[in-house]
This record gives C-alpha cells, sequence and structure tokens, in this order.
C-alpha cells in the first residue's frame, strides 16, 4: 500500500465513523511557547483538548506534517525519522476508551482497511502508579477483541504516559499498538514495548485526562478526551514487508537520487554509507518541510533556524562522507517537492524558497568546512599521540571560532577518529570569548535604573522579561548589548545575527504578556557573585560587580544580577507591546516597545 492511499483510507474509515477532517497545520505551533515545532498531530488541537469548542463539532480527523529534533543525534539508525507525518483522530468529550480501541481495531483488521493479521498485533496498556490507577479497562477491551493476554503488556509511565506536546499541556494514560516484525525475542521478558526491534509501534491512543500546567502541576481535565497519533511511514514499511522506513516508496527516490549525485555509492552495501544516506534523506526531508511551511524560517543561529541550519549541515557533511563534491540539497529537495506536493501543495507555493535557501546555506557551508577539515587532517597526528584520546576544549573552541566549525561537527569528526572532545572546555572557552567581546561593545548598560519614577521602574522589570523570551526564542546568543528607558518607551540592544521574523516577534510578545498575566511576584537577593552565576543568574557584560551582587528573581521565569529597582509583581506592568524591530549596529538588533 502507499502512502497516498494509507492517508485516504484513514481518513474515509473515520469520516465513515462520523468525524469531519479538518486541515494539519504549519510545523510551528500557535499555541505553545515551550516548542519551536509542531511535534505531534494533536499539538494544532490544543486549545480543543483542554475544552474549547472546535467549529467542526467532537469527532475530528486529519493528516499532520511533524518534526521532532529531540534525538536528531539518533537519526541515521534505521527507525528514526526528525520529520514525519501522523494520521490523527480525536474525540473532543465524545467517544472514551471502549470505541477508540474498538475503531483502532478494526481499522488495523477489517480486510477492507489495513487488513493485518491479527496474530501480528501486540499492545501495552499503563500499568498504574500512584497519581493514576492501571488501565485494567483498556486491556480488557483489547481481550474481548480477540488479543489474547500474553500480547497485552502492562507498562510504567515511562512507556505509556503521553503528553504534553510542549512542556504543558493536555496528557494522560495511552495504549500503543504494536507489530510483530517477525524476528525471535530478545527474551524470556521480551512482550510488546520492547525495544529490542521486535516490536514496532504503529499507533498510540492517548486517554487526554489531564491538563499539565507550567508549574507541573497535572489538574484533571473537565471533558475527557481522546488523542490518537499513528505514524505514516512507519504503518507503510509494515504494510509493505519491508524492516526499515528507509526501504519504502516514502525514502526510495530520495536515496536513489542521493545514490545518483554520489555517483558510486550504493544503499545496502556499507553499513556506514547507509547511515550517511539515511541521514541526508532524513535532514533534507525535514529541511524541505521546514522551508515550505507558510510560517518558514531561514537557517540562523537561534530557534529553530539554527535546528534547519543543523540540519543541512549534518546532511552536507554527510554528502562529503559519500564523495559528494557537488551540491546535493537542492536536487534531492525537488525530488521531495514532486513526492509530497499533493498532499501538501504549499511545498510548490515555496519550492523557489526551499531550492534558494538550501542551496545557499549549502554552499556556505561547504567553504566552511573545507577549511576545517583541512586544519583538523592537518591537526590529527598530534591529536592521536593524546593518550586520553580527548581533543582540547580550546582546539575545538579554535576551530569553531577561526573555521566557523561547529561543536557537533568537530565532535563527529572524533569520534570517527575513536576520539572525544572535552566539551566542558568548550563550553568555558566559548563563555570567555562571550564575555570579552561583551566587555569589547559598546557598554551602555547601566547596574542600576537612573530615574527610578514608576513608569520606568515599570519598564526596567520589562526589560527583564523580554531578555529572557528574547533566550527562549532565539537561543542564548541573544544577549543585552544595552538599554535606554524613559517614561514612555524602551529600548533594548541585543546581539542576534538577522532580522527577527513577524513570528519570532510575535512569540517573544506573548511570552513577555504570558508572564505578566501569571503576575509573578519580583524578589530580591544578595549574593557573591560566583553565586549568583551558579544560580544560573544572568549577568551582564561590561559590568563592574562588587563582591556582592544583587540578583533580580521574576517567579520561575528570570534571575538577573541587576541594581534595581522593579516592580513587585508582573501583574502590574500592563500589556507589553513590540512597536519595532530593527538594527542597531553590526550583530546587534534594537527592539522599541511599550508598556499600554
Ligand atoms: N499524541 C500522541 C502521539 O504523538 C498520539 O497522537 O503519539
Amino acid at each position: 500500500m502507499k502512502v497516498d492511499e494509507l492517508r485516504s483510507k484513514y481518513i474515509e474509515f473515520f469520516k465513515c465513523k462520523d468525524h469531519v477532517q479538518i486541515q494539519g497545520k504549519s510545523l510551528f505551533p500557535d499555541n505553545d511557547p515551550t516548542v519551536l515545532f509542531t511535534t505531534a498531530g494533536m499539538h494544532p488541537l490544543v486549545p480543543y483538548l483542554l475544552g474549547e469548542a472546535h467549529p467542526e463539532g467532537r469527532r475530528l480527523t486529519d493528516y499532520q506534517k511533524c518534526i521532532r529534533t529531540g534525538d536528531i543525534d539518533a537519526v541515521g539508525d534505521p527507525g528514526h525519522l526528525t520529520f514525519f507525518e501522523m494520521l490523527g483522530n480525536w474525540s473532543l468529550g465524545d467517544y472514551f476508551k471502549e470505541e477508540a480501541i474498538a475503531m483502532s481495531f478494526e481499522f488495523l483488521t477489517a480486510p477492507q482497511w489495513l487488513g493485518l493479521p491479527l496474530e501480528k498485533i501486540g499492545v501495552t496498556v499503563f500499568e498504574g502508579d500512584a497519581a493514576v490507577p492501571r488501565d485494567e479497562e483498556s486491556a480488557a477491551i483489547w481481550k474481548r477483541l480477540g488479543i489474547p493476554a500474553d500480547r497485552i503488556s502492562f507498562r510504567p509511565r515511562a512507556d505509556n504516559w503521553w503528553g504534553p506536546a510542549g512542556l504543558s499541556g493536555p496528557c494522560g494514560p495511552d495504549t500503543e499498538m504494536f507489530i510483530d516484525m517477525g524476528q525471535n525475542p530478545c527474551g524470556p521478558n521480551c512482550a510488546p514495548g520492547c525495544s529490542c526491534g521486535k516490536w514496532l509501534e504503529i499507533w498510540n491512543d492517548v486517554f487526554m485526562q489531564y491538563n499539565k500546567t507550567p508549574d507541573g502541576v497535572y489538574e484533571p481535565l473537565a471533558r475527557k478526551c481522546v488523542d490518537t497519533g499513528m505514524g505514516i511511514e512507519r504503518t507503510v514499511t509494515i504494510l509493505n514487508g519491508k524492516k526499515s522506513v528507509y526501504d519504502t516508496e516514502v525514502f526510495e527516490p530520495i536515496i536513489r537520487g542521493i545514490e545518483a549525485i554520489s555517483g558510486a555509492c550504493r544503499y545496502g552495501e556499507d553499513p556506514e554509507k547507509d547511515r550517511s544516506l539515511r541521514i541526508i534523506a532524513d535532514h533534507i526531508r525535514a529541511g524541505t518541510f521546514i522551508l515550505g511551511d507558510p510560517k518558514a524560517v531561514s537557517p540562523s543561529n537561534g530557534g529553530a533556524g539554527y535546528v534547519l541550519r543543523r540540519l543541512i549541515r549534518r546532511a552536507v557533511r554527510h554528502g562529503r562522507k559519500l564523495g559528494v563534491s557537488g551540491t546535493l540539497l537542492s536536487p534531492i529537495a525537488r525530488i521531495i517537492i514532486a513526492q509530497m506536493q499533493g498532499a501538501y501543495p504549499e511545498l510548490t507555493e515555496n519550492a523557489s524558497r526551499i531550492l534558494i535557501d538550501l542551496d545557499q546555506e549549502e554552499r556556505k557551508f561547504m567553504e566552511t568546512l573545507q577549511k576545517g577539515e583541512q586544519e583538523f587532517e592537518k591537526l590529527l597526528p598530534n591529536l592521536l599521540k593524546d593518550p586520553g584520546k580527548i581533543i582540547s576544549g580550546r582546539l575545538a573552541f579554535k576551530l569553531y571560532d577561526t573555521y566557523g566549525f561547529p561543536i557537533e561537527l568537530t565532535e563527529e569528526l572524533a569520534m570517527e577518529q575513536g576520539m572525544t572532545v572535552n566539551r566542558l572546555e568548550f563550553e568555558e572557552a566559548f563563555k570567555k570569548h562571550q564575555d570579552l567581546s561583551r566587555a569589547g561593545s559598546e557598554q551602555l548598560f547601566k547596574g542600576g535604573l537612573a530615574d527610578q519614577g514608576e513608569r520606568s521602574v515599570k519598564y526596567h522589570t520589562a526589560t527583564h522579561l523580554l531578555h529572557k523570551a528574547l533566550r527562549m526564542v532565539l537561543g542564548d546568543h541573544a544577549a543585552q548589548k544595552g538599554s535606554n528607558i524613559t517614561a514612555d518607551r524602551m529600548r533594548f540592544d541585543f546581539s542576534h545575527p538577522a532580522p527577527m521574523t513577524e513570528e519570532e516577534i510575535n512569540l517573544v510578545q506573548a511570552i513577555v504578556n504570558e508572564q505578566i498575566q501569571r503576575d509573578l511576584p519580583v524578589s530580591l537577593e544578595i549574593m557573591s557573585l560566583e553565586d549568583a552565576k551558579a544560580a544560573g543568574a544572568i549577568a551582564l557584560f561590561g559590568e563592574k560587580y562588587e563582591s556582592q551582587v544583587k540578583v533580580y528573581s521574576i517567579g520561575d521565569f528570570s534571575k538577573e544580577v541587576c541594581g534595581g529597582p522593579h516592580v513587585e509583581r508582573t501583574g502590574d506592568l500592563g500589556i507589553f507591546s513590540i512597536q519595532k524591530e530593527q538594527s542597531s549596529s553590526a550583530g546587534i538588533r534594537r527592539i522599541r516597545a511599550v508598556l499600554k
């Protein structure tokens, strides 16, 4: 069965069960400042799972593009993907366990749907803990439907609990469906859910009963919901009797394309090269979808743009390992666009941006790589003499600083030689460099607020919220370079290499306003600078700190070494509104904002 057919069958099945098909959404979530990408089909539905009425009703179905980057370094294994598609059906306070499981079972086993043999299916259910009881109900439903007890495995929260998609939101116990891949069990305890490779998870029914708040509290949801997610790539793998997603029609044309560009390399001949082929295929697919999204970001040094940059760079580097000498990314992206445009017309609409951005970033990085790799080769004989096989952080920093060679790649090169990099030392060198460049830059910032009028004090507190929000959205490189406050407005300068996108600006503004709405208390402690830094406080450039410093904390949100004064609670600030984002000087952006 082809991917297109699987998508339509799923949607058709759930339409027959009175669900309405809704549109999948952007890869960049609207309602969740805690993550960079849409990580699951349910992500865009969070407000509705929390209780808001959905205009299309209480039974919904769709397919959704998703990105998970948590384990970017694991990509390359036969089963891991950064970009994937998820099919889903939702009950918003409508059906619950009984009907959800019965529908999953019917779709999996009925001959006119997927027609999977019953004896290949195994499931897991939640074994219960102090907070939520063992899910005997789901187990009983599966048994009634014909799954024997030895293929119903009770598992702990680490395995059978889903969500939230970001740091807070709806979540609950789940029951997961697995397919027996046919190999022998790894031992007497091998059962559905075992990670040895015998069981491949394809679908997950989550019984959404809780909302995890930003403070980590699980509040029962007023209305119980069901959220299910079926991984398209994995399901197509098993439906076609393949062992890996990379052997399916999803990846075949992409891998053929990479082989052709590389010249001699063939998938299936050399495990090391296969890994590179998989990494390239996965990363270009993810990059194509990031750039093809209506809310796309370009490669940059912060947030989603940095993830994109890493994906592109990793693909380029593995291309070189396969002997690719020219550009690889845009020709492969063209294959992906052609393959996926039916289900995702936005790829055609944004094709030129996809191809241009990939190509530019690839060329830029190839130059960097060439210089860095030559340098690394030169150093290698000496490096290999180190008895502990450790590359010093100072050297890794030099490669970064002089050749723009990312630390992740130095680590990869090191790994190939059986060496490791002293990451801690690298971080220290990096930090020292940042401090130095801060000290050398224009020192507009004053440790305390000169004008201590009520309005200015409010703006001063807003400055801390803005600083933290910028770091969350753009990355830690977004450090304060200066600020200027009057009773009527604030100006804030910070390091960032590119103009902020509209989405980034909106997100930063939303995060600040969220902290204002949370009415967080502002508290002051006096401690040594060392302790302040150890406590994670942001200390600013060029400040001559006394031995004891004042540290202002805004709830759990921000902590900064600062002279003060500040308001007592963020609720006093009003509404924070960014009026303008512009360049201040090379590499420094300026935000003008007001409190209304
Ligand atoms: N949200 C669940 C998952 O991602 C089910 O859709 O697995």
